[in-house]
């Protein structure tokens, strides 16, 4: 069983459905740890409450970033327990060389959006706001560009005329929770090849 870790600064829902699917054997992976730069994060507590092994790490001085420094205890934390995939959930912090190097293509994110339409934050608002008819969510490699790695798989949800960012962003979530375990699953399988942006199934 292949080790995975989960980096997340806040409430945490998509750990609780990454716990939940390892417990109900839909995702094959054993969960290391959860590492959060949020001393309060829910997330750390629902970790707990899973007897899973809950690590903050202070994320010193930047509001955006780790400096190299702190980013390398990130990475020791993760190295001394083996972990072989990175799960970013909801961790609000840039991902920077330390982390990238130590662990190259085996770190992924999930974005509520349809990338590369509207990466970075308070995204079901602009899709909203822009009037797209369908909005989602993207797992992608983490690469140097925010929000741009290779897109592992993606689900597509209606917009509604009445939605609001909070109903629509209710609604995305839905399906996060569902293709975070899917793509995870695709990771660890190690059966896909990346062409160019492309990743493709073998
Ligand atoms: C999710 O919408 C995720 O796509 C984004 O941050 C949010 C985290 O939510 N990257 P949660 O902490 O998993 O509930």
């Amino acid at each position: 069983m292949k080790n995975i870790a989960v980096l997340a600064s806040g409430r945490g829902t998509n750990l609780q459905a990454i716990i939940e699917n390892i417990e109900n054997g839909t995702l094959k992976a054993n969960l290391a740890c959860v590492i959060s730069d949020n001393k309060d994060a829910k997330a750390l507590e629902r970790a707990r409450q899973h007897n899973i092994e809950a690590v903050y790490i202070d994320p010193g001085p930047k509001k955006t970033w780790l400096i190299p420094e702190v980013e390398q205890k990130y990475v020791q934390a993760l190295k001394d327990r083996n972990v072989d995939l990175v799960c970013l959930a909801g961790f609000m912090r840039i991902i920077k060389t330390p982390l990238l190097e130590a662990f190259k293509g085996r770190i992924l994110n999930i974005h509520p959006a349809l990338l590369p339409s509207f990466p970075g934050l308070d995204v079901q608002r602009k899709a909203l706001e822009y009037g797209v008819k369908f909005s989602g969510c993207t797992v992608h490699f983490v690469t140097a560009d925010v929000d741009a790695g290779p897109i592992v798989t993606q689900a597509a949800v209606r917009v509604l005329d009445d939605d609001t960012p909070e109903i629509l962003a209710e609604r995305i979530l839905k399906e996060e929770w569902r293709i975070y375990t899917e793509a995870i699953n695709i990771v660890l399988s190690g059966k896909y090849r990346i062409e160019g942006r492309r990743v493709i199934r073998t």
